[in-house]
């Protein structure tokens, strides 16, 4: 695996000589935030040897270099997820890529449904932590001692250092943030009812199909990570309607102007 790392580092190298600070995954519907960055280079993710890539519509694939202000960043436009048949490991190759690219702190967002019954399609949640039993972890394996230890402590995987931070941009861009846990499934179905009911009982708040993996691989080598869920839909069985990925992209457009403001308020004060 650390050689696979190797390789789409050294391809990337070849593309781009840019220093970013900051990474940030742009989630499903959420990818025009890359519109915001001051390009200095773009690499498509199908240009890096070796690199999984991304089969969903709507889901762009490239790394986009830039600044936010003076804030140099990269943007991940369109992730890889468990479901399209990778590897974890492949699913949380891009996230360790930024991190040997040099980025110090990674901002993940992602469409997520509701689950705790106080939150409404449109609303952000800061995650406060997260809960990954349905899915493998991406640090299974041999460990790569060259990005972190074996046995990596998870205590604290969003900063509450940037938790901070974002609730008082949150307040500066007048939006109603809430918090919650957030519960990885593997997808692409969308959840049960009673699939819904237990994250409910587990202590979720909402339920998504990302996310998790790439923060547990990003604290495994030190980087320091926030994330936000973008509540597209109540989960399954919350709401009597059906679900489908229409009105999770209807939802993240709608609040697309938001999120936009409160993302650039966060990188300017992380
Ligand atoms: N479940 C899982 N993933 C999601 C959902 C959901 O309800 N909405 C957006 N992504």
């Amino acid at each position: 695996m650390y050689n696979k790392l190797m390789k789409c580092f050294e391809s990337i190298k070849e593309k781009v000589d840019f220093k970013p600070e900051v990474g940030l995954i742009l989630g499903s519907g959420l990818g025009d935030y890359a519109e915001e960055i001051k390009v200095e280079s773009v690499v498509e993710y199908t240009d890096i040897e070796g690199f999984p890539v991304s089969t969903v519509k709507g889901h762009k694939g490239r790394f986009v270099f830039g600044y936010i202000g003076t804030v140099p960043v990269v943007a991940m436009q369109g992730r890889v997820h468990y479901y399209e048949g990778y590897d974890m490991t492949d699913v949380v190759l891009p996230t360790r890529l930024m991190g040997m690219l040099g980025i110090k702190k990674l901002i993940l967002t992602n469409a997520a449904g509701g689950v705790n019954e106080t939150f409404k399609p449109g609303d952000f949640m800061i995650i406060t932590d997260h809960i990954t039993t349905g899915i493998p972890s991406p640090l299974i394996g041999p460990n790569i001692d060259e990005l972190g230890t074996r046995f990596p402590d998870m205590s604290e995987v969003y900063s509450i250092r940037i938790q901070n931070i974002i609730h008082s941009c949150a307040k500066k861009c007048n939006i109603d943030i809430k918090e919650g846990v957030y519960v990885q499934f593997t997808g692409p179905n969308y959840e049960t009812p009673a699939e819904v009911r237990l994250a409910r009982i587990w202590g979720g708040d909402a339920v998504g199909m990302s996310t998790a993996c790439e923060a547990m691989a990003a604290r495994h080598m030190g980087l320091e990570v926030c994330g936000i869920s973008c509540i597209t839909n109540m989960a399954a069985g919350i709401s009597k309607e059906k679900l489908n990925h229409t009105e999770v992209q209807e939802t993240a457009d709608k609040v697309s102007k938001s999120f936009k403001e409160l993302i650039t308020e966060i990188i300017y004060n992380i």
